[in-house]
């Protein structure tokens, strides 16, 4: 294998303008496995175009980009798997601007799907809304996961993140987490919450169905 097919990144000749402005105006780069490369330059330079690019968020004019062998811009964002294996950590914000949940999360179903009653289904469509909401909201998270498991005679739902992670003991004000309860405690069941700073969050709801 040659130093360049391992490289983590690749970049020629990469041009991207907005408008009359030109922000990147063909750029080389060339990044090894292990490497620690810092991109310098004055504000206006095409920092953060030249990594939106890499990262799959913004489309090049021209130029080529390989990322871990593939092109970020393959299909669009260059698929989950890929995304999986790139880690970024954003200056600021909740996590990169238009990173919806079908970008992060996995869906997983246990034991044999059977129908519910109504009510029960309702319960768990309204937690999973809620809860995937605070996920998109809050965790500035890079994978969820959604998993429903049926038991002999209950149905468990269960919506992990691996992002900030906060304090149940220390929430107040905001109506989801209490409306997942209520509702939770309507259809007979319970609701949990795992969560502690930096640790990321686990809901699970467990119904009678
Ligand atoms: N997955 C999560 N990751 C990080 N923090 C979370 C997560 N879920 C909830 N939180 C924290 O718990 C708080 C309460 O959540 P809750 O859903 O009850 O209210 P909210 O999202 O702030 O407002 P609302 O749901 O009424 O729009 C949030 O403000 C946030 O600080
Ligand atoms: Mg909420």
């Amino acid at each position: 294998m040659t130093k360049t097919a391992a490289g983590a990144v690749r970049v020629r000749g990469l041009r991207k303008g907005y408008g009359d402005a030109t922000a990147l105006c063909g750029i080389d780069l060339d990044i090894q496995r292990g490497e620690v490369f810092a991109l310098l330059g004055p504000n206006g330079a095409g920092k953060t175009t030249a990594i939106e690019i890499m990262a799959g968020y913004r489309q090049r004019d021209a130029g080529e980009v390989s990322v871990l062998g593939t092109d970020p811009a393959t299909g669009g964002r260059a698929g989950r798997c890929w995304r999986a294996r790139i880690g970024i950590v954003a200056q600021s914000g909740p996590g990169l601007p238009d990173l919806s949940i079908a970008d992060i999360a996995d869906f997983e179903v246990g034991g044999v799907p059977r129908s519910l009653a109504t009510g029960t289904e309702v319960v768990l469509l309204r937690v999973c809304q809620e809860a995937l909401a605070n996920v998109r909201k809050h965790a500035a998270a890079r994978r969820a996961v959604v998993r429903l498991a049926y038991g002999q005679d209950e149905v468990r739902l269960e919506i992990c993140d691996d992002g900030t992670g906060f304090d149940p003991a220390r929430v107040n004000g905001g109506y989801g987490l209490h409306g997942m309860r209520l509702r939770a405690a309507e259809a007979g069941g319970t609701l949990t919450v795992c969560s502690s700073p930096g640790a990321g969050t686990s809901v699970s709801v467990a119904v009678p169905g």
